[in-house]
């Protein structure tokens, strides 16, 4: 069985007291472990202190990016070690605005998975089609070739320590959500190409979460979906009450 996974990507949102008093609400409503589990993403410079907020509650913390190599000249950059140092498990690589924003290859992507397992994170890798490669046709081409080249280097062994994230583009934070037939037909084929690149056991371990404009009244719909195994949620998780939504509707899913 695949547990529900709701996971809360802040982006660069938040000032520190804002960043406490959100992860303190979480705290608060989802201290202990439920159904579901539930994890945030907050900026690098408050990792440190929200760590301490969530430390001995259900709520999981994650990087939302790191870079491919352990330490060095790289200014400006953190290390995967540099965030399991700071008490985080996981961390999110290949997010859509790395790739399309800040530089972020599919050959980049792959290399940060690799270095991310390496100093003994969990990883969200994401994925998704833009609206043009939607309209092409070229959904699962592209799903695939961003799924391939995060995972080039990465074994079986680890792979238990890999949740994937189909986000398309053209629904983060756009307003616009991929209908549950959309979102369960990507899942769908992602999960497939799991079982080629490594086996099914594997396919059918592995969790898929769906990104993109997830709110506390699609949430349940999309997670009801049989590949669907939880939500990465940017704009509705800066709202404590509306990330508990979600994470509520979740809960029934
Ligand atoms: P959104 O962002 O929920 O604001 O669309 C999702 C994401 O980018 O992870």
């Amino acid at each position: 069985m695949r547990r529900i996974l709701v996971a809360g990507n802040w982006k660069m949102n938040t000032g520190r007291a804002e960043a406490i008093e959100l992860a303190s609400g979480l705290v608060e409503q989802h201290g202990t472990a439920g159904p579901v589990d539930v994890m945030i993403a907050p900026p690098f410079v408050w990792l440190d202190t929200i760590a301490a907020v969530v430390r001995g509650s259900a709520v999981q913390l994650a990087a939302q990016n790191a870079w491919c190599e352990p330490s060095g000249a790289f200014t400006g950059e953190v290390s995967a070690e540099m965030v399991a140092g700071v008490g985080c498990g996981w961390v999110i690589l290949g997010h859509s605005e790395r790739r399309q924003l800040l530089g972020d290859t599919d050959e980049l992507v792959g290399r940060k998975v690799t270095a991310a397992f390496s100093a003994g994170l969990e990883v969200i890798l994401c994925v998704g089609e833009t609206r043009e490669q939607r309209e092409a046709d070229e959904t699962d081409v592209v799903l695939t070739r961003q799924l391939l080249a995060g995972l080039e280097s990465v074994d079986a062994g680890v792979v238990d320590r890999l949740v994937v994230a189909y986000e398309p583009v053209w629904a983060i934070g756009t307003g616009l959500t991929a209908t549950t037939v959309q979102a369960e037909s990507a899942h769908a084929h992602l999960r497939n190409q799991l079982a080629v690149r490594y086996n099914s056991n594997v396919a059918e371990a592995t969790r898929i979460l769906y990104g993109g404009s997830v709110k506390p009244d699609n949430a349940a719909d999309l997670m009801s979906q049989p590949n669907v195994d939880g939500a990465l949620v940017g704009g509705a998780s800066l709202s404590a009450e509306s990330f508990l939504a979600i994470i509520e509707a979740a809960s029934g899913a």
